[in-house]
């Protein structure tokens, strides 16, 4: 079927108490093997781009890419632009048939980001594309945030209550200890603030940085309202390293079919825990 927008699956998912995985993809075989394990396990899937996938790869073969995916198979798949920092990226995606972006201003002052979060929902329900929003710092996990820093950096109750209210966006990414990349120690969430978030806002959360948290927090953000779960850490360590491996093994190989073929196996089997793990599993 074709790409879809990501907010009825949202709503969906809320109702049935899951979330939906959002795989991070940098080329065909990243994108079929998301597709791949979400057919397998019968779920909901959300295909995401970064702006540095968009300019590797370039965003007509993204665009090609997630839609010859999605036409082929009878699940639903989004198609959505990840941490779009800028305007003009953001309607870019719009236009060229993203059915979901992230806009992210998170680095603006709070005034600044709800205009300007404002201004890509306007757009946006135009098209019939949803929205993501950021508030507060999700950041890296080189950015060693301390107990102390947490209230200067995670998401704000009172602030993401303005924020949504006042932007009407479809999920709202949140700062609540989870980072991008790899983690050094066992990542703590902040499950309280979490909750008193969710109490506040109408429109469901979104977890970064969630390859690396451990599988129980993972469920007790759900149970708290989490619908929307990042992941591109797991992939990459899971494609990569197939890749070293059969290297390692043949290092004389030089046919890139049997080098990125266990590879995309390697980020299906990935995914498809992830689904699993997240309840979208049987959920189409
Ligand atoms: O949020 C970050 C994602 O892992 C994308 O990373 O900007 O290196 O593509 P990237
Ligand atoms: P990880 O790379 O830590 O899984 O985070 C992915 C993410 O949040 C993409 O926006
Ligand atoms: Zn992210």
């Amino acid at each position: 079927m074709p790409l879809v927008p990501l907010a009825n699956l949202l709503k969906k998912a809320d109702q049935g108490g899951y979330a939906l995985g959002a795989f991070n993809c940098n080329n065909m075989e990243i994108v079929q093997s998301i597709v791949t394990a979400a057919e397998l396990e019968n779920s909901p899937v959300i295909i995401q781009a970064s702006q540095g996938a968009i300019k590797y790869a370039g965003l007509n073969y993204i665009i090609a890419l997630a839609r010859q995916a999605a036409e082929g198979t009878a699940i639903p798949v989004v198609l959505h632009l990840d941490h779009g920092t800028s305007f003009d990226q953001v309607m870019q995606c719009i236009r060229f048939g993203f059915t979901s972006v992230m806009y992210d201003g998170s680095q603006l002052p709070l005034k600044e980001n709800i205009a300007q979060t404002r201004r890509v929902v306007e757009v946006a329900r135009v098209f019939g594309v949803s929205v993501e929003a950021e508030l507060g710092r999700i950041g890296g996990t080189e950015d060693d945030i301390s107990v102390s820093e947490a209230d200067a950096f995670f998401t704000d109750p009172t602030e993401a209550e303005q924020f949504v209210a006042e932007t009407d966006v479809d999920a709202l990414a949140v700062a609540v200890g989870t980072a991008h990349g790899q983690y050094k120690g066992e990542p703590k969430l902040d499950f309280d603030r979490l909750a008193e978030i969710n109490r506040r806002i109408s429109c469901p959360m979104v977890l970064h940085g969630s390859s690396g948290v451990p599988d129980q927090s993972i469920k007790r953000a759900i149970e708290l309202g989490v619908r929307k779960i990042n992941i591109d850490t797991n992939i990459r360590e899971a494609f990569v390293g197939a890749m070293r491996r059969v290297l390692a093994g043949n290092p004389s190989e030089i046919d890139p079919r049997k080098v990125l073929g266990p590879a995309r196996e390697a980020a299906a089997d990935v995914i498809g825990n992830k689904i699993r793990l997240f309840g979208s599993a049987g959920k189409v």
